[in-house]
């Protein structure tokens, strides 16, 4: 599966593909990720001009060997590991194996079923680096796709005192199922489908009824959460850009954090998208504090790509790490 990611020019998107009325901003842009994403010829016409296919997936920071004796038709497994101070660490994660057509992109919602994303990635390496952020933690990542590859490090190597992983789509929390299993942690990581809005407006209509939370619907992860099981860590990984869900993201995580908690969100800024979403989060009542210099690693990694890779777009690419607290709080790390 190619795992390219474009940029967008946003005036020459304008100019192609006409008024807003064919659609919201964000379905133009699916419509575009989708020809990218399947370089399908009639969806990606030779001499189009108006987006630029950029070839970059990965920071290089945890290395995927294939692991050839447990590929199926539907998946392949890999080996993601790096070494960090001398030690070794690694999980084995699935991924899915499926040419996802336009349609299935621009729906409820693929592109954590695509690849597992460079924001997941760094998310992943900052926080095995700094693994007492998340130590004797309720840890919650949400958006985490096919992979959840930062909550699933965070099982294994943090000693966390629970893990929570979610995504709004069936198919990817189906697959973190799989991961969970074969990295022998069913027993203390739970999955479950979680759709921001669907969270949001309970938590929402909780408020309304002077509760201070809601318990879970009917796919609920954790049905007994119901007053104070806040969650300490909440994680996510380039969740950002999606326009409509936005506030219901907000809402989720001010909803669901404990008032000394911290959320961890990793993300490129992809035009406004990632400004926009820290500004939602100041108006709702968090603290907001934006790092670029959050490791050493990924930042020598992002200027050695400035110099030499003409596909990477810092943009799109280099993720930034946001850290909303509800009160001030030492930065972790
Ligand atoms: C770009 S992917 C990132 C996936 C993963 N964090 C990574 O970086 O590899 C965005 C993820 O957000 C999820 N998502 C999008 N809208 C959502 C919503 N309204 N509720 C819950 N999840 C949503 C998608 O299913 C997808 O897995």
């Amino acid at each position: 599966m190619s795992t390219e990611i474009l940029q967008v020019t946003e005036d020459k998107v304008k100019r192609k593909t006409g008024s807003p009325k064919d659609g919201t901003t964000a379905q133009r842009r699916w419509r575009l990720l989708a020809r990218a994403l399947t370089r399908s010829p009639e969806l990606y016409p030779e001499g189009e001009d108006e987006i630029s296919v950029r070839r970059f997936t990965s920071f290089d920071l945890l290395r995927p060997l294939i692991l050839e004796n447990v590929a199926d038709a539907e998946s392949s497994w890999y080996e993601y590991s790096t070494v960090i101070d001398n030690e070794l660490f690694d999980v084995q994660i699935r991924k899915i194996n499926k040419n996802f057509t336009a349609n299935e992109l621009i729906g409820f919602n693929n592109t954590g079923n695509v690849c597992v994303w460079p924001s997941e990635e760094c998310l992943g390496y900052y926080l095995l680096k700094n693994r007492n952020i998340c130590r004797n933690k309720v840890v919650l990542e949400l958006g985490g796709g096919m992979s959840c590859l930062a909550g699933v490090l965070v099982a294994k190597y943090c000693n966390p005192s629970g893990v929570t992983l979610t995504d709004g789509n069936v198919t990817s929390v189906d697959n973190v199922r799989c991961i969970v299993a074969r990295n022998s942690m069913a027993d203390f990581v739970r999955c479950g489908v979680v759709q921001w809005a669907r969270a949001a407006n309970a938590l929402r209509q909780a408020g309304n009824n002077g509760n201070r939370i809601q318990s879970w619907d009917a796919e609920a992860v954790d049905e007994s959460r119901q007053t104070d099981g806040l969650y300490d860590v909440i994680l996510s990984a380039d969740c950002l850009f999606f326009d409509e869900a936005r506030l219901d993201l907000v809402e989720t995580i001010y909803g669901w954090l404990a008032d000394d908690g911290v959320a961890l969100v990793m993300a490129p800024r992809r035009g406004p998208t990632f400004q926009r979403f820290a500004e939602a989060a100041l108006k709702r009542g968090f603290l907001a504090r934006q790092n670029e210099h959050y490791d050493a690693k990924v930042w020598s990694r992002h200027l050695e790509l400035l110099k030499h890779n003409q596909e990477y777009c810092p943009d799109l690419h280099f993720p930034i790490l946001l850290e909303l607290t509800k009160q001030t709080k030492t930065p972790p790390g």
